[in-house]
């Protein structure tokens, strides 16, 4: 194969070496079409399990497949060249260290990411290890974890109580030492998540745990306004995404109405 065809991408090292130096960004991404608009620009592309919720339009992430992720993410990975692409690994697929393994290893054969995402903290570093050891690059998640919605009743902010700082310092390391390149810190108070950053020497990537980490993540859906369910405290609209795409679509419907579309060059 010559070297032309191969992707050149931005490697874990390279995320891992912008830790205290710049900081990272990531966006989601579920197709090609929006994934080659973003490629390049933002360092990471996640294929979210939260495409179960803003595209498929369920009311939780749990009930996404392994099937469902592959199929995103291959084709995200074909719309993007340079950033790197993390696949989310669903509900149910890393209930057991082999089975986190055998699920794992169908998405590096069927797709091009070059990392899987998993949430879970300290009770998972045995998984996490053994998917490093066979070659599996593994970002984290922890704070809150939206698989966890139905066990916990709600999505809540954590690190308000002390006990629940001390247990994000512990899944913190634990995920340190058991080799993710660097993992999602999500819904965590600001103070608490800035004290999570400054113990580890790998990037935390922030959603809804304020400014003070290494770098933020968005559902690019919530960050262009296209989701309109509800929007969360920590979101920024950077376009009123739904009410632009409303607008033309009406411009649209307007010119065929009038037969102003299409025009003689528009026509053969
Ligand atoms: O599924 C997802 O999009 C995520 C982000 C919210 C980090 O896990």
């Amino acid at each position: 194969m010559s070297m032309q065809a191969q992707k050149k991408s931005i490697t874990t090292t390279e995320i891992l070496r912008k830790k205290n130096k710049e900081k990272i960004t990531m966006l989601t991404a579920y197709d090609a079409l929006f994934s080659k608009i973003f490629d390049g620009e933002v360092d990471m592309l996640l294929v979210g399990d939260s495409l179960n919720m803003s595209f498929f339009g369920e009311s939780d992430t749990l009930s996404a497949t392994l099937e469902q992720m592959i199929y995103h993410t291959r084709a995200v990975c074909n719309g993007a060249k340079t950033s790197l692409v993390v696949c989310d690994m669903p509900f149910g697929s890393t209930i057991s260290p082999q089975i986190a393994l055998e699920s794992a290893m169908r998405i590096f054969k069927e797709t091009k990411a070059q990392a899987v995402k998993i949430e879970g903290g300290a009770e998972i570093k045995d998984t996490i290890k053994l998917l490093v050891q066979n070659g599996i690059a593994v970002v984290g998640h922890i704070g809150l974890k939206p698989q966890l919605v139905r066990l916990e009743g709600g999505y809540k902010v954590k690190g308000k109580q002390e006990r629940e700082l001390e247990s994000l310092l512990q899944d913190a390391k634990a995920l340190e030492s058991a080799g993710v390149f660097c993992f999602v810190l999500e819904g965590v108070c600001a103070e608490v998540a800035k004290q999570i950053s400054q113990s580890v020497q790998i990037p935390v990537i922030g959603i809804g745990s304020g400014a003070s980490v290494d770098g933020q993540v968005l559902v690019w859906s919530d960050a262009f306004g296209f989701f309109e369910e509800f929007k969360p405290k920590f979101v920024r609209h950077y376009l009123q995404g739904a009410k632009m795409v409303r607008e033309a679509m009406q411009a649209y419907i307007k010119d065929v109405k009038n037969g102003e579309f299409p025009s003689a060059s528009e026509s053969y």
